[in-house]
């Protein structure tokens, strides 16, 4: 993630541009810069570390520029530096253009550019665009619309995600931003706009929105905007009044930090995803690499974590040993580091944590590594601790997670294991092509599926409305159904205080079905066709036996003995932990606010567990 701000006005734009940045610091803080138009040329401020620490470099305070744009980064492609953060200029110093998002495709873009005489400073794919722009400017010098016509063009060509802003000194009264699945709003003010990847970033100089849909374009005077989509055709666009308190803002509208939380799920994944994932290619990770060598040593793959990234673990078991045929155990940190597991160098350790700061998982992971085993870390904090002991480190793009109770975390880190072991496989050769290719298409349609249960909400809470005041609730699944029987009933106790358990479906008959009577409730989760009718003779036994059911599927069941069945969309079963886990996320988060509890702040627990 990284956070964009834009200015367009009568006032200095860099005290605002700075002030938009500091409120956007949560979604990156590699580096930061702006870029203003000082007379007739393009002024660019920009530096490694905080926004913070833009107010120390030369000559900013000199800065009178009314019109600007600016950027606090999250490195994707590029280490954190001076040179690798935006804003990035055209050879010609002509455009300046800060980015959020990836571009996929930019290594062809960069190869067909070279090819057309620009050279690259950065090792950034963001550097591609003004240069692209540029190019398009040129072929079309006798257009009256060339700016906007130069950077649709661009845009079209751009494979992947992006929220971008463009100026130029040759057009010193506009500025010109598109959008496609990265987050952009303009805030209307008297005689000036202004822009953010948020609405919070920008509260305090507007009230009047415009949301920005994807394939967006919009052309910004002081006192215009023009909308347009990719033909350039015009577009209409209604304003929308924010009327929200300090508080509101930050939870982006949302009433509490843990529903914007599961709502952003599908922008996480995508982001997550990010550009390791492309059309017809291998997995690649820009900063991990493993070669066939060292790779074909491993015969036992450990994932070590605690809590919900343990369960996360746990629905990526059977993919590593479906895909990369290893062994591959999962173990609670807390038992891993205390139990003597049988670790050498033929070992290969998974850790992860949200947070990168469990205490327990440091610990497994230290131990893990005294025994000679090769160690990855799975986090989403950068720097943390565990990222910075492991031997590779990869990162979950799922923005910072402040409700206690883990929701984009888990499917994030679900989906980053995913894409792990697919790249084991591809470089084990150990899984056919077509398996592969089917999973990987799937994974690229995760985020759309997830935001189709996202419309859905109404029928969850009606349910959770129904029996928020039960005392004991089990969630049964089989396979991998079971690994999300788990993690919601773990979700539903920590946030809602109900007693709940979860079984794998078939051991019910042998002790816990004493548990089940009249009016308790039995939350079933099936997605596996293959274990569709096991499953639901199961349900059927508690029905017998007087329960309610709840029951999320993805199977067309059409039975009228459950209570309720909630549909959501088919995908590949490695994927299917991803979409069944957020009805209950929801479940939970309705059952506890129908309670009238602290959501985001559950008794007794903390985000972060520093401690043994
Ligand atoms: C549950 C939850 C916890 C954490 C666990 C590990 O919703 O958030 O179970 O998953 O404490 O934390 P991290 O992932 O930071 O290591």
């Amino acid at each position: 993630m990284c956070g964009i701000v834009g200015y367009i006005g009568s006032k200095k734009a860099s005290p605002i541009l700075i002030n938009g940045l500091l409120k956007l610091e949560y979604r990156g803080y590699d580096s930061a810069g702006l870029s203003t138009i000082e007379n007739n040329s393009i002024c660019v401020k920009k530096n490694k570390g905080r926004v913070n620490n833009l107010y120390d470099l030369e000559g900013i305070n000199d800065l009178c520029g009314t019109v600007g744009i600016a950027h606090t980064r999250w490195a994707t492609h590029g280490k954190p530096s001076k040179q690798n953060s935006h804003p990035h200029l055209d050879n010609s110093k002509t455009f300046s253009v800060v980015h959020n998002g990836i571009i996929e495709n930019y290594h062809e873009l960069r190869e067909f550019l070279t090819k057309k005489g620009y050279h690259f400073l950065s090792e950034t794919d963001t550097e591609v665009i003004p240069n692209l722009i540029h190019y398009y400017f040129n072929k079309n010098i006798n257009d009256s619309n060339n700016f906007l016509k130069a950077v649709s063009l661009a845009c079209s060509d751009l494979k992947g995600s992006f929220a971008i802003e463009v100026i130029s000194y040759l057009f010193p009264n506009n500025m010109i931003v598109a959008k496609k699945d990265s987050p952009l709003v303009i805030g209307v003010g008297n005689n000036e706009n202004y822009i953010a990847s948020d609405i919070p970033a920008i509260l305090s100089y507007s009230k009047s929105f415009y949301l920005l849909e994807d394939g967006d374009i919009a052309l910004l005077s002081k006192n215009d905007v023009k909308f347009y989509n990719c033909s350039l055709e015009e577009l209409k666009k209604e304003i929308k009044n924010i009327d929200w308190n300090a508080s509101s803002a930050e939870k982006n509208g949302y009433e509490d930090y843990m529903l914007k939380e599961i709502h952003e799920q599908p922008t996480a994944i995508r982001e997550t995803i990010g550009a390791c994932l492309k059309d017809n290619e291998k997995v690649c990770f820009d900063d991990f690499n493993i070669s066939f060598k060292d790779l074909s040593k491993i015969n036992k793959i450990y994932i070590v974590a605690c809590g919900t990234a343990m369960h996360a673990g746990l629905a990526c078991k059977s993919t590593f040993e479906t895909l990369c045929k290893i062994d591959t155990t999962v173990d609670i940190a807390s038992e891993f580091r205390y139990r003597n597991p049988i670790i050498n160098n033929n070992t290969f350790c998974i850790f992860v944590s949200q947070s990168g700061e469990t205490a327990d998982t440091l610990a497994a992971l230290k131990l893990a590594k005294q025994h000679g085993a090769k160690t990855l870390a799975i986090t989403n904090v950068i720097g943390s601790s565990i990222s910075r002991e492991a031997d590779y480190n990869l990162y979950t793009h799922a923005g910072p997670e402040i409700a206690v109770a883990s929701t984009k975390a888990y499917t994030s880190q679900i989906v980053l294991l995913t894409l792990v072991a697919i790249c084991f496989a591809e470089i084990l050769n150990s899984c056919s092509e077509d398996i592969l290719n089917d999973l990987k298409k799937e994974l690229l349609l995760i985020p759309r599926k997830v935001s189709s249960i996202l419309k859905n909400i109404e029928p969850i809470k009606d349910f959770a409305d129904s029996v928020y005041k039960e005392h004991d609730m089990f969630f049964l699944g089989r396979g991998f159904d079971y690994n999300v029987a788990q993690e919601a009933s773990l979700k539903l106790k920590e946030i809602s205080y109900i007693h709940s358990d979860s079984y794998a479906a078939g051991e019910l008959k042998h002790g816990p079905i004493a548990l089940i009577e009249k009016g308790v409730t039995v939350i079933g989760i099936i997605t596996d066709p293959s274990l569709m009718l096991k499953s639901i003779s199961n349900l059927e036994e508690v029905i017998t036996r007087g329960a309610k059911t709840f029951i999320v599927t993805n199977q067309d069941i059409d039975n009228s003995d459950f209570n309720m069945i909630y549909k959501i969309p088919k995908t590949n079963i490695l994927l299917s932990s991803i979409l069944s886990i957020v009805p209950l996320q929801l479940f939970a988060y309705f059952i506890s606010k129908a309670k009238g509890l602290d959501v985001d702040k559950p008794r007794n627990l903390a985000k972060s567990v520093t401690v043994e």
